[in-house]
């Protein structure tokens, strides 16, 4: 079988009889006849229900990681459904405040958190801000002697743990840019600052291993590692960060929010921890909800090598395999169950030979210039790390929802692209 995996569709998918696909009751040829392509389609009801998920297996506190898709409609999603907010940027904070999230559900992170940003936070009052430098503290201790409001704190604290991921996605390895370590006691004087300084409240710890971590047991290694400090300290709050991977191709599996709860939760009660247990997931939310349809432009077979299939996005759009040499799949939406029995490369349109989507992807025999090319599971770090390379413009984001699609971020124009050229 060779057909694309069902699984790796949103919830709302579904395939009628001549094997066109909708999401959520809308037609996807129909909707790139309407907003064009590259387009990312996002179902609505799968971010709502994974949003509920986090909450029901957490509880209130659960922060959805913004960095993973961010525009005002997600921003205003996520606080619907009763989760917090992660910025880790004041960018990321503005949008937020923009959407109406009260800054009170917002919990600012960063390695390198500017006065300025700091002001922001401090200004709006955010719920919580992580700290992760020594040079923070004096910031924020700054900034409070100055007259703004002692805000309430985590300290990050870096495990140590290696989690199963790729390398640029490790972060709780002893030698990362983030947070104190544990090894050495650097976390416990970070620990022994917070608690003693008039300029903050501490409210606990705060941990983030990687992304893209398929193993529960990374997540219990780093709530072992903390276990002692958290006792030490009396941690009130206790957040695991995000890091819960997905199934991108075919063959990978992923624990489900609620199976990762309830093993970093037992991971805790068995360590004796009595913290309110946070986490902030971002691609666990998003990741799955979307897929990205192209248009096929160009198909160049190379005679004894390879066939070369060029879509009206790349690089720009999804820059994530050329970055972490990341898998999808590729799938045609006129004939989403049909057997991909072609092997090809499929590439974008940037003057690149780097810039690839798929290495090897398997498509129908029938592929032809001119067909919708859809690519699932990119709704998480695809629209948010996009650029503007080579001036090519940022694809669209519509919310698909009962039979309806509703345009929540538009197509950029050439007129966006000198628009702050002085
Ligand atoms: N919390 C903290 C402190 C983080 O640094 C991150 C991700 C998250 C939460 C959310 O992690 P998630 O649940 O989404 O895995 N651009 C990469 C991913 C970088 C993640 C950075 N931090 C990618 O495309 O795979």
């Amino acid at each position: 079988m060779t057909a694309l995996p069902h699984y790796l569709l949103s919830d709302n998918a579904a395939v009628a009889a001549d094997g066109r696909l909708s999401i959520a009751g809308c037609d996807v040829l129909d909707l790139t006849e309407e907003f064009g392509t590259p387009l990312f389609i996002y179902d609505e009801d799968h971010l709502r229900a994974r949003c509920r998920e986090a909450v029901a297996a957490f509880g209130d506190g659960v922060a959805y990681a913004t960095k993973a898709f961010l525009c005002t409609a997600m921003a205003r999603l996520a606080h619907e459904e009763g989760m917090q907010l992660d910025v880790a940027t004041g960018g990321e904070l503005h949008v937020a405040m923009a959407a109406g999230v009260p800054a009170d559900r917002l919990v600012l992170h960063g390695n390198n958190k500017s006065e300025l940003e700091l002001k922001m936070a401090l200004e709006a009052g955010v719920g919580r801000i992580v700290v992760d430098s020594f040079d923070e503290f004096d910031r924020v201790e700054a900034l409070v002697s100055d007259g703004l409001t002692a805000p309430s704190v985590l300290v990050r604290v870096n495990p140590g743990v290696e989690a199963h991921t790729h390398e640029y996605l490790q972060t709780g390895a002893a030698d990362s840019k983030f947070g104190f370590s544990l090894s050495g006691g650097v976390a416990e004087v970070a620990i022994e600052r917070a608690a003693g300084s008039s300029a903050m409240q501490l409210r606990g710890l705060h941990a983030h291993v990687g992304s893209q971590v398929f193993v529960v047991d990374s997540f219990v290694k780093a709530v072992g590692a903390l276990a002692p400090l958290a006792h030490r300290v009396d941690a009130r709050e206790l957040s695991i960060g995000g890091g819960l991977g997905v199934a991108y191709i075919e063959g990978e599996a992923a624990p489900s929010i609620t199976e990762w709860a309830d093993a970093v939760k037992t991971a805790c009660a068995d360590a004796g921890i009595e913290s309110r247990i946070l986490a902030e997931p971002g691609r666990a939310i998003v990741a799955q909800a979307a897929l990205t349809a192209y248009r096929v432009g160009t198909i160049k077979p190379i005679d004894g090598v390879r066939t070369y299939v060029s879509v009206d996005g790349g690089m720009s759009d999804n820059p994530r395999p050329v970055l972490y040499g990341s898998g999808y799949e590729a799938f045609l939406p006129r004939a989403t169950t049909a057997e991909r029995d072609q092997s090809v490369r499929i590439v974008g349109k940037h003057c690149e030979s780097g810039d690839v989507i798929v290495q090897e992807a398997r498509v129908p025999a029938d592929l032809a210039v001119g067909d919708i090319l859809a690519t699932p599971v990119t709704g998480a770090y695809g629209h948010t790390m996009g650029s503007n390379y080579n001036m090519v413009l940022r694809p669209p984001v519509v919310f698909a929802r009962d039979g309806d699609a509703r345009l929540v971020v538009r197509r950029e124009t050439f007129a966006d692209l000198v628009d702050r050229d002085i």
